[in-house]
């Protein structure tokens, strides 16, 4: 008999709900909430009040869309955390009433384990372009810069984090001091088409073992903006490719060398990036240049599962029901969960 789940994703600000059967994805609906545009930033109270007005419309046309009854539904897969705490409420509370009315089991998932799984979505019956176990997955978000050491579907090792910013932060921050809009990691990935990857030198960390920091690479961007700017006024609008670019390059540097020194010290050559920031074409092009020097097999995930999405929170939740893995209704979300 076929598993068909119902995903919901309402962890930050986008609004999303997808359906998956047997592994292979009916639909993915997502609602992105541009009210934060105008402050330069995610606001929690804005963020679960869209979703609020979201979560009906978009679950309505996610099973429309896979061309379902909603009485075919197994399972509702939600995100249970991290994330927003107001945010999470809504999913989550969603998730009890349609699975009470529907008298069907109720699935968590962790945000971040869910970032990882979204490489086991199909598109297609019989795609097979999965990672094998274990691999390696760079984990790269507006939230959380990890390392995992993926032995299979459940079983997730976090072997290296960062210890302050994360990638997408640093992206986002340092696009904030320049003036570009927000969130500042796609507007960078444009002008970093443009610019000299060597303009600039900014710092990299120097810590052990396989963890991150970008607090430094934050610091000694502000730093250069501010000398430059006593110099020059219109610094950063005369080297704002450049210095996008260089920015680029030093945070691809970042994170592929402590990858390299994992996959290196693993012996595991199995490797894969996801979530928001693995939409970066400097990240992409620095996994396929290691496949080529290294001998890796990579797995860069379609656009559309880089950012958050319920297509991820769906695959986890089927996988999860094969092992009868529900949750109790008085299941509450989490702000802040590890792997
Ligand atoms: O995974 P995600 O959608 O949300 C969470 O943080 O959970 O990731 C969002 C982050 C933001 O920091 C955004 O600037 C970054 O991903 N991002 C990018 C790109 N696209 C999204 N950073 C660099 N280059 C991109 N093309």
């Amino acid at each position: 008999m076929s598993i068909t789940i119902l995903g919901i994703e309402s962890s930050c600000d986008d609004t999303s709900a997808s359906v998956i059967r047997d592994g292979v994805m009916l639909s993915n609906v997502i609602a992105s909430q541009a009210v934060h545009e105008a402050y330069g930033g995610v606001v929690p109270e804005l963020a679960s009040r869209a979703h609020q007005q979201n979560i009906i419309p978009v679950v309505a046309e996610a099973i429309k869309r896979a061309g379902i009854n909603k009485s075919a539904l197994s399972a509702i897969a939600f995100t249970r955390g991290p994330g927003l705490m107001g945010s999470l409420l809504v999913g989550t509370s969603f998730a009890k009433g349609f699975s009470a009315s529907l008298e069907i089991p109720m699935i968590e998932v962790n945000h971040l384990q869910a970032h990882v799984l979204a490489h086991f979505i199909k598109q297609e019956p019989g795609e097979c372009r999965q990672p094998s176990f274990p691999f390696l997955c760079l984990l790269v978000s507006g939230g959380n810069s990890q390392i995992i050491r993926v032995n299979s579907y459940k079983d997730m090792e976090v072997i290296g984090q960062t210890i302050d910013d994360a990638a997408g932060e640093a992206f986002d921050k340092c696009a904030k001091v320049m003036g570009l809009g927000y969130p500042g990691g796609p507007i960078v990935n444009r002008l970093a088409n443009e610019g000299n990857p060597d303009a600039f030198t900014f710092s990299k960390p120097a810590i052990p073992g396989y963890d991150y920091s970008f607090s430094g690479l934050k610091t000694s961007f502000l730093y250069t903006l501010r000398d430059k700017l006593k110099e020059d006024p219109d610094f950063i609008e005369k080297n704002k490719a450049d210095l996008c670019t260089s920015l680029q390059k030093t945070v691809v540097d970042i994170l592929m060398n402590k990858l390299r020194k994992a996959a290196k010290e693993t012996g595991i050559k199995e490797v894969a990036v996801a979530g928001g920031v693995s939409a970066n074409s400097g990240l992409r092009d620095a996994f396929l240049d290691h496949a080529s020097r290294f001998g890796w097999t990579v797995h860069i995930p379609p656009f559309a599962f880089t950012t958050d999405n319920a297509a991820m929170v769906a695959i986890t939740g089927y996988y999860k029901y094969m092992d009868q893995d529900f949750c109790p209704m008085d299941a509450a979300p989490f702000s802040r969960i590890v792997i």
